[in-house]
């Protein structure tokens, strides 16, 4: 039997139009537009304002477009999975909503949890469906509302997320396209770095831990910082020592967009060309989730048929990991 591999055959995704600059932030924090450039590469971030709205909502704009410029009916879809931080409550999960708002009614959904990682974390269990032959059209959605998080009291981490989401479409094929390989890693001792101290069933939500600012993401920057550079780098260079890939055969590098300096660290350890490293993180910072559909959105025009890229993700957790493909179709 001829093996079933899962190609990406549309990508879509959507960011709120609110653009929180460095400027404005530094009225609101002792931070300047010179340090946030400098140290992380970001100038400005989406922000989703109005009440009653969430992560369900941006997903469902970066659904609801996928499935349109795909022409594909919701009907059609056997699976979602959406990756988020920050769902719209503890349960249901978000996947839900997101199909309830979407018309996916013919599927089941759920959601998964690996923080920064989350997408390709997702995009890998999407893929091990579609490899059954049982799934034909997953969609893989990454929504997060950082703004819902961050303490816009704390310099230290305000300046760092914003609020988006992306979503690709996952197909069976039996060509050589789609994901190739995976190597993904967790180590949760890594948690005391990152993490949101209440809310959850250890520490439950009550008036001492809102007056604590215990809602909001902790992060201890420069421990983060140096596990990421290491092990997104070094994942990174296995999938491609693992797979004989040389610097020269790959198109793109598309990482997870925490800080440039983070980025530019993987680029060099891959040894490619900076022109193909994907970045965005100066118009949207960090989107947890959405970071990498939304990357791969922009650049979806500049993509060819059978192009090797190579995905790859740090954080909470710790996760990290990457993704090996191959593109399955040129622009339109
Ligand atoms: O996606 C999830 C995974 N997360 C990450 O990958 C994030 C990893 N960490 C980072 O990207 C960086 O550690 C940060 C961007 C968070 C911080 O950059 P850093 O170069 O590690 O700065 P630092 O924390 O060492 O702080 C350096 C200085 C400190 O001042 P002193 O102690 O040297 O006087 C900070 O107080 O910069 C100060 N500082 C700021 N100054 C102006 C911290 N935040 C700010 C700010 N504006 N916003």
């Amino acid at each position: 039997m001829e093996k079933i591999r899962a190609a990406i055959t549309g990508i879509n995704a959507w960011a709120p139009e609110y653009r929180l600059t460095n400027q404005e932030l530094s009225k609101l924090v002792d931070t300047s537009d010179e340090w946030i450039m400098q140290r992380v590469g970001i100038k400005e971030r989406r922000i989703q304002k109005g009440e009653g709205l969430g992560s369900s909502d941006m997903g469902e704009q970066a659904v609801k477009g996928l499935l349109a410029k795909t022409n594909t009916s919701p009907d059609e879809v056997d699976l979602l999975i959406c990756s988020t931080v920050t769902p719209d409550m503890m349960f249901p999960a978000t996947a839900n909503i997101i199909s309830d708002k979407c018309g996916i009614l013919n599927a089941f959904s759920f959601d998964l949890n690996a923080a920064c990682s989350g997408f390709l974390f997702a995009l890998q269990t999407a893929a091990a469906y579609v490899e059954t032959g049982r799934y034909k059209k997953v969609v893989v959605v990454g929504a997060d509302k950082m703004s819902s998080i961050t303490d816009y009291t704390d310099r230290t981490t305000c300046p760092l997320f914003g609020d988006a989401a992306g979503a690709v479409l996952l197909e069976p094929t039996t060509e050589e396209f789609g994901i190739m390989d995976y190597i993904f890693r967790t180590d949760g001792s890594g948690r005391k770095f990152l993490h949101m101290k209440a809310g959850g069933s250890v520490r439950p939500s009550s008036h001492e831990t809102v007056d604590a600012k215990e809602h909001y993401i902790y992060q201890e920057g420069q421990s983060v910082f140096k596990f990421a550079v290491s092990n997104m780098a070094d994942v990174a260079a296995e999938i491609m020592e693992r797979n004989n890939l040389k610097s020269e055969d790959i198109a793109w590098l598309v990482p997870h967009q925490a800080n440039l300096r983070i980025i530019d660290a993987t680029g060099r350890r891959m040894g490619l060309d900076p022109g193909k490293v994907m970045i965005n993180i100066q118009n949207y910072g960090n989107t947890t989730t959405a970071t990498i559909p939304l990357c791969m959105w922009e650049y979806e025009n500049r993509l060819k048929k059978g192009d090797i890229i190579i995905l790859a993700a740090f954080g909470g957790g710790f996760t990290w990991g990457s993704i090996y493909l191959k593109w399955a179709y040129d622009p339109q």
